[in-house]
Order: structure tokens, then sequence, then C-alpha cells
């Protein structure tokens, strides 16, 4: 073993990933790209624009904008102070840095409303297990400063399209309305004082005093059990509420999106007022929410902004793309390279390498069998690239002038002539007419 496999090796025994990050490796990475982009995609086609938030913001924000009593704030955040000694936070969500920057760079005073899309990761210091991780990928949207149910009603069927777009049928949309400023309040008293004739335990009754609604998502059957003739929200909504909640659903109705109403949803984060909703797959056992979101009628004013009101989603990339997955889909394209190339000797290598180099340019994806290995290792690489043809080039060849197309599904052979040989693969993988062009 030389000093350089040595250490090697013993940097691999001494680190691995942290606990809790997937990472996504070839061929898989080709899979989570594809999902990452086809959600992405679907937020484009509605016109939302791109926008690339950082990774950590000032803590205060998400004091301040999730809610300081919520598990992501309280428990789940990466927080540290920076060598300038400011308290920051690697971001948990997306939401509140995309309010952050609108009201920072004055987007809400353009054209409303301001409609926005992002993607990457995002950091929760969970309890790890399969879909649940503490690096998580989402792609979100946020349209900002119109409070118009119809708006709600695109914000569902954008994420409803990407899941669509990628084959998913596993899933369905749960939705409520967590009302406003005007019946919330009421409500919460009418629920307090429900749960205060309960013989609840005192962990959880010191829960119910911070957020009595999470009781109603409490998963235990005795307090299921307990919960089952509590008040519901949904069933005191004030008048305005009530109407925009009828509306949402009449253009879900209108869009052909299927819902069920969830009047005990419960979401993790605190901003959310009006319409809230969640997308559900079957298939994953425990972590089965592959997307979520709402309206926040009251996030801008209270990150200092306008009294504006914004409503979006955030899909998580890793759960639907173990959701594709159980789903059985075929996912992206998962091969690295169209053609790749097989050099016998020196000369047949240096005119492989110009070879590849024509077809690059020619937008095929190539690639070549390098260090001088032999024919049966060079095969072996091709077949693992998932190339549909290995070009084979030996010195008798070259002294013909011609190169062999190997079609690696079919184990067909035929030579062509060195100097067509970028046109008849171009031909073969396009068509013709691509060929010609
Ligand atoms: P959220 O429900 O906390 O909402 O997260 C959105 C999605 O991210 C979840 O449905 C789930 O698929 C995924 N996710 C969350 N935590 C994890 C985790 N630990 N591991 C794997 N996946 C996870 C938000 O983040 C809001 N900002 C969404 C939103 C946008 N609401 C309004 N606008």
């Amino acid at each position: 073993m030389t000093a350089a496999t040595d250490r090697a090796e013993k940097a691999a025994a001494a680190f691995a990933a942290p606990k809790g990050v997937p990472e996504y490796l070839p061929p898989d990475s080709a899979e989570f790209e594809h999902v990452r982009n086809t959600l992405i995609a679907a937020a484009d086609r509605a016109g939302y624009g791109h926008i690339e938030l950082p990774i950590f913001e000032d803590t205060g924000l998400y004091a301040r904008g999730v809610g300081e009593s919520t598990d992501v704030v309280s428990k789940e955040m990466y927080t540290f102070a920076d060598r300038g000694d400011r308290s920051v936070t690697l971001r948990p969500e997306g939401t509140a840095g995309v309010v952050r920057a609108v009201i920072e760079h004055g987007l809400d005073r353009g054209g409303l409303p301001v409609k926005l899309r992002y993607a990457g990761p995002f950091f929760r210091y969970e309890r790890p297990q399969a879909g649940r991780y503490r690096q998580l990928q989402q792609v979100g949207v946020e349209a900002i400063g119109v409070d118009d149910p119809a708006l709600d009603a695109e914000v569902i069927a954008v994420a409803d399209e990407g899941f669509t777009a990628l084959g998913l049928t596993g899933y369905r949309l749960e939705i409520t309305s967590l009302g406003d400023a005007e019946c919330r309040p009421a409500y919460r008293a009418l629920l307090q004082e429900f749960l205060a004739g309960l013989p609840l335990d005192e962990d959880t009754r010191r829960r119910a005093q911070i957020n009595p609604l999470r009781v109603l998502d409490d998963k235990r059957p005795e307090v299921r059990a307990m919960m089952a003739d509590a008040p519901l929200l949904i069933d005191h909504l004030s008048a305005a509420s009530a109407e925009h909640h009828a509306a949402v659903k009449q253009h879900l109705d209108d869009l052909g999106v299927a819902y069920v109403e969830n009047p005990r949803m419960v979401r993790g984060l605190d901003y959310y007022t009006k319409t809230t909703f969640e997308f559900v797959h079957d298939g994953l056992g425990a972590q089965s929410g592959i997307g979520g979101g709402g309206r926040y009628d009251g996030l801008m004013s209270v990150l200092g902004g306008q009294p504006l009101s914004g409503v979006g989603f955030g899909i998580g990339v890793d759960r639907t793309l173990l959701a594709a997955r159980v789903e059985g889909l075929p996912i992206g394209d998962t091969a690295r390279a169209e053609v790749f190339g097989v050099p016998l000797g020196a000369a047949a290598r240096r005119r492989l390498v110009v070879i590849a180099a024509q077809l690059r340019r020619a937008g095929v994806r190539v690639d070549l069998a390098y260090g001088g290995r032999g024919l049966k290792g060079a095969m072996k690489s091709a077949d693992r690239s998932g190339a549909r043809y290995a070009l084979v080039l030996g010195d008798r060849d070259l002294e013909a002038g011609t190169v062999g197309v190997k079609d690696l599904a079919s184990g067909a052979q035929h030579a062509v002539a060195l100097a067509g040989a970028v046109d008849e693969l171009v031909g073969l993988l396009r068509g013709p007419a691509a060929a010609d062009r």
C-alpha cells in the first residue's frame, strides 16, 4: 500500500457526512435533480421569478417570523455566533427570508403580487429517520401582496402540477383554514376552555397553554379520544375567512384539483392565517408530508414591512424523490454519457479525444476510457456510464480510416468512416435531420 492510499484510507475512516444529512451521488443524483427541476419548472410556468436566498440569516428573523414557541425555532435551529459575535442561524425554512428580502429591497413597491420561487437546502436539528433529515431540500414559492383566493388556488395548483409532471399519483391534498385576527383569538379561548375540562397530563397542559391548537394534532389514542368533541376553528371562522375559504375551494374545483378538508391540521410554523394545506403521500410511513404551505397575512408587518398578505408552499425534494421511488416511477435520465470512447493504443486515443470534443460541441454527452485500460475494462466502463453507443478505435481501424460503433444494448457493431463518425452518431442519437443541421 502506498503512503497516499494509506492516508486516504485513514481519512475515509475518520470522516463521515454529518448525521441525518443525505447525499446524492451519481447515478441517484440525476434523479434528485430531475425531481427538483420538474418542481421548479411548474413554478416557472406560472411566472414565479428566481430568488437566491442567503443560507444563513440573523437569528431574530426566524424567532420573530416563524415563532418562538414552534419546535422549529425553540429546538431545531442551527444557531451560532459568527466571528463578529452576531447570532446567525442556518435557514430552517424559506418564507421568512423571502419576506425579509422583499421588504429590504422594496420589491413590494412594484407590481403586486411579487411572485418568487427558490430551491436549496434548509437545516433543522431533528431526530433523523427515513425521510426526516437535518439538511433537507425544498423547492418553494411565495406570492406576496395580494389577498385573493385565486392566488391561494394558483399556489396549490403549481405544487399539484409539479407532482403530476413527475407522474406521482399516490398523494392527497389536505386543506383547511386557520382563520384570521378576528376569529382566532375567540376560538383559541374556546379551545382553551374545552382543554381545561380534560384530564390532560402536565406536559400536554403546558403545551396547550403555549399553543392549544397543537393538541388537536396529538397522535396518542387517549388524547385523540378526548379531543373527538373539541371545537374546530373551521366551524368558528369570521365571515371574511369563511368566504375566502369557500372561494379557494371553488377555484380548486374549477381547476380539477382534488382535496380533502382536514380541520385538525396543525402546521409547525406560526405565521399561517386562512388557507393552510399539506400534500400527504401514503407510501412514506411517518414522514408523509411531501409539501405544505398556506397564507400568512401578518408576516410582512411582523417583519417590519407594509401590512401585506402572502401565500406560498415548500415542497420537500428529498421526500418527493422517495415518493417517486415508492411508486416505481421512471425518474430522470441517470446515464452520464450517451457515447463512450474506447481507444486501444496511443494514436487511437489522440484521435478519439478530438472526436469526443467534436461530439460534445454538437451537444452529445461523451466520456472516454482513460489510463490505458484494456478492451475488457474499457467496455465495462462504457456499460457503467449508461452510454448507448461505444466508439471502439484500434490501430488497425485507424489505418483503414474507420471506427467501430457498438450498440451497447444489442451488442451489434458496425464500422463507419472516421471522417463521418460525428455525423453518424448525432444521426443515431437525434435522428437523421439533426445530423444535417
Ligand atoms: P414545512 O411544512 O415546514 O413548510 O416544510 C415543507 C416541506 O419540507 C415538508 O412538507 C417536507 O416535505 C419538507 N421537510 C420539512 N422538514 C423536513 C425534514 N426534516 N426532512 C425532510 N424533509 C422535510 C415550510 O418550510 C414553509 N416555509 C412552507 C411555506 C412556504 N409556507 C408558506 N410558504
